[in-house]
């Protein structure tokens, strides 16, 4: 990939790592004891901040300026004060609205070996990629999965054992494919990217990552 590919998505991290540091527990600043009501000053440091970021990208292939455009969550969850309980309860509420629940009524029955392939693989959305089709999931950027992997990240629980350890039930079946699709559904502020509302995966992928999850054969359950 060319160096050009690469800045806008790193600078982009870098902000939204900063963003993210800023708004963690509601504090505005690290050490402040209060978060401060936005006042005008933050609000037009804000505009000039947005005004910065939509003229420093341009638009380039499958990567459309439409991706700095927060929607509802994303404002509420990189506000300086966290949003209330009610405010997170609306919002979620929303967010679940949105699940697509699995069009043939199943929701485990993909090939564990493919959901392997995709919870490893970080690779897709780039401007070079011709279709946002068959992205991987990035899943071990976050969680270790299959207890043999070396190379997971730890910002999400380990789901090392998943089945193994919380069962099969119709509950829980649903719960997870709800969270793949939309993980803000159930935590609004939630790091973990909303894999089928965002359009990363398809349902046939998302069938897959349930699989690696929940089939008795997955190494995730040894
Ligand atoms: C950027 C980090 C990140 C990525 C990437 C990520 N997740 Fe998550 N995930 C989280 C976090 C954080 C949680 C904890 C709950 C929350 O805040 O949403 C979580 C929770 C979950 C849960 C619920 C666990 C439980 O015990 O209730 C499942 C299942 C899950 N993730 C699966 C996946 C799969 C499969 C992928 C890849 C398609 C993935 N995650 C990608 C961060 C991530």
């Amino acid at each position: 990939m060319s160096k050009k590919a690469i800045a806008p998505l790193a600078l982009t991290a870098v902000l939204a790592a900063l963003l993210a540091g800023c708004v963690k527990h509601g504090q505005y600043a690290p050490g402040a004891s209060a978060a401060p009501a936005a006042g005008a000053a933050d609000q037009a440091l804000e505009a000039r901040v947005e005004e910065m970021m939509l003229t420093s990208f341009k638009a380039t292939g499958i990567a459309a300026l439409d991706r700095q455009i927060r929607d509802e969550v994303q404002k509420a969850c990189s506000s300086p004060v966290q949003p209330d309980a009610a405010t997170m309860q609306r919002l979620e509420a929303a967010q679940m609205a949105t699940i697509q629940w699995p069009s043939n009524g199943d929701f485990t029955g993909g090939d564990w070996k493919e959901g392997a392939r995709i919870a490893i693989s970080g690779r897709g959305l780039t401007w070079t990629d011709a279709s946002p089709d068959n992205n991987g999931g990035g899943c071990y950027n976050c969680h270790a999965m299959d207890p043999d992997e070396v190379s997971a990240g730890t910002i999400g629980p380990s789901l090392v054992g998943y089945a193994r350890l919380r069962g099969n039930s119709e509950e829980i079946v649903r719960y997870t494919w709800g969270k793949l699709w939309n993980a803000k559904a159930y935590n609004a502020c939630s790091n973990m990217p909303r894999n089928g509302y965002g359009k990363i995966l398809t349902e046939t992928q998302i069938r897959h990552l349930m699989a690696y999850l929940f089939d008795p054969a997955s190494p995730v359950n040894k």
